[in-house]
């Protein structure tokens, strides 16, 4: 019998593992306690149709990620979007155009890592709390008491304050994982019965609570019905509101768009806000990935590379291929 591999996490960094251990002829099986795949690139279904309340969109720079983006674009899972931008500073909105290609998944954002899923085997809904070792193979501990095994490996694809407890049996990648910071960030969707009149479809924000604004249904196939909005607070911003009820949420960062976008903002016809906990690493990171080859544990995410889509992509490419290269 073939042991399998346990990944914990159906975000882009645990399923790009997952794709990559058994395009090596591995087993896996993937945890995730979310309801379904893509972690902090999910979209959340609303009344206002699909919104993505994460990542924005994705840029691709090594060569690895621009075959890998351009195989989901003739999957027809990626589109690039092409806003018009602009760029607010001292209360002065400019339009700032460039070359960049940026990438969304269509018709929304999840549509990525739900077409990574395949025929992984995966358990939604299911929250790991422990990793422990039997006399030869790992087993996992959930929420629930159940406890799920063997696996001849694991490999951690969580946010790195949520890898530290799990780490716990390879305590030099613990420390590690322990070392590293993430940001919140505070995301709100607004959605108009009436088109706002602005030209813009997306705004870098810089001094304002704002970060980042983007027109929703500017992308590709996305539901059309309301102009809906999605706002990103700054990484201070939302430390220090960290537990603002979610209407006040709103209401302020309502507020902060209306005087930032320089024409007449309604009440929305509807609003949601969420709260990311984990949403960016402080710092970079080179790591690639961690390993304890020894022991048989892994950690990946984009708190290894780079806090972006395509560093998460990479860091669980890095960890399938350090992985396979310990295998006897
Ligand atoms: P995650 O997506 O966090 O996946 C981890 C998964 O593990 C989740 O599905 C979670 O449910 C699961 N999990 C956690 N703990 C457990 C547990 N104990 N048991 C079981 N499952 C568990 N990047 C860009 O490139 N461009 C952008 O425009 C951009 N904007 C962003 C905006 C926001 C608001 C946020 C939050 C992030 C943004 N990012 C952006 C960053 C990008 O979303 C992340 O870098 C990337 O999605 C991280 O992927 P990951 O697989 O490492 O982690
Ligand atoms: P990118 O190249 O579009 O943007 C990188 C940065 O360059 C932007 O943050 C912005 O400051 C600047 N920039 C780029 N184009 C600009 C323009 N036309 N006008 C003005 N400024 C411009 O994308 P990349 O490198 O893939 O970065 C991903 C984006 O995701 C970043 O904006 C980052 O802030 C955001 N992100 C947000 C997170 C959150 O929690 N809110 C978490 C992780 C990433």
């Amino acid at each position: 019998m073939t042991v399998p591999i346990a990944i914990i996490g159906a975000g882009i960094a645990g399923l790009s593992a997952a794709q990559a251990l058994q395009a090596a002829g591995q087993t896996v099986h993937i945890f995730d306690k979310g309801r379904g795949s893509g972690g902090r690139m999910a979209s959340k279904p609303s009344d206002a149709g699909a919104l993505d309340l994460g990542a924005q969109y994705f840029t691709a720079r090594d060569r690895h990620f621009v075959e890998q983006v351009r195989q989901w674009f003739d999957q027809k899972t990626v589109e690039a979007w092409k806003p018009q931008l602009y760029n607010y500073r001292d209360g002065v909105l400019t339009p700032s155009p460039d070359e960049q290609i940026r990438w969304v998944g269509v018709p929304r954002m999840s549509a990525i890592t739900r077409g990574m899923l395949g025929d992984l085997d995966v358990s939604f809904g299911c929250r790991i709390t422990e990793v422990f070792r039997g006399q030869e193979y790992w087993h996992l501990q959930d929420a629930e008491g159940c406890s799920h095994g063997p696996f001849s490996r694991v490999v951690i694809a969580v946010p790195a304050p949520q890898a530290t407890p799990l780490l716990a049996a390879a305590p030099k990648l613990a420390g590690i994982a322990a070392g590293v910071q993430m940001e919140p960030t505070w995301a709100v969707a607004l959605g108009f019965a009436e088109p706002l009149n602005t030209q813009m479809q997306g705004c870098f924000v810089q001094n304002s609570p704002l970060d980042w604004l983007a027109q929703n249904r500017s992308k590709p196939g996305r539901d059309k019905r309301l102009d809906t909005w999605v706002l990103h607070a700054t990484s201070h911003w939302s430390r220090q509101h960290i537990d603002l009820p979610k209407d006040q949420v709103i209401d302020q960062l309502w507020g902060e768009f209306a005087e930032l976008i320089g024409c007449v903002v309604p009440a929305p016809t509807f609003s949601v806000a969420h709260r990311w906990l984990y949403a960016r690493p402080a710092g970079n990171h080179e790591w690639g990935s961690l390993a304890d080859p020894d022991q048989g544990v892994y950690a990946c995410g984009d708190w290894c590379l780079s806090g972006r889509v395509e560093g998460a992509w990479l860091s669980g490419l890095h960890a399938a291929k350090r992985l396979l290269s310990h295998f006897d």
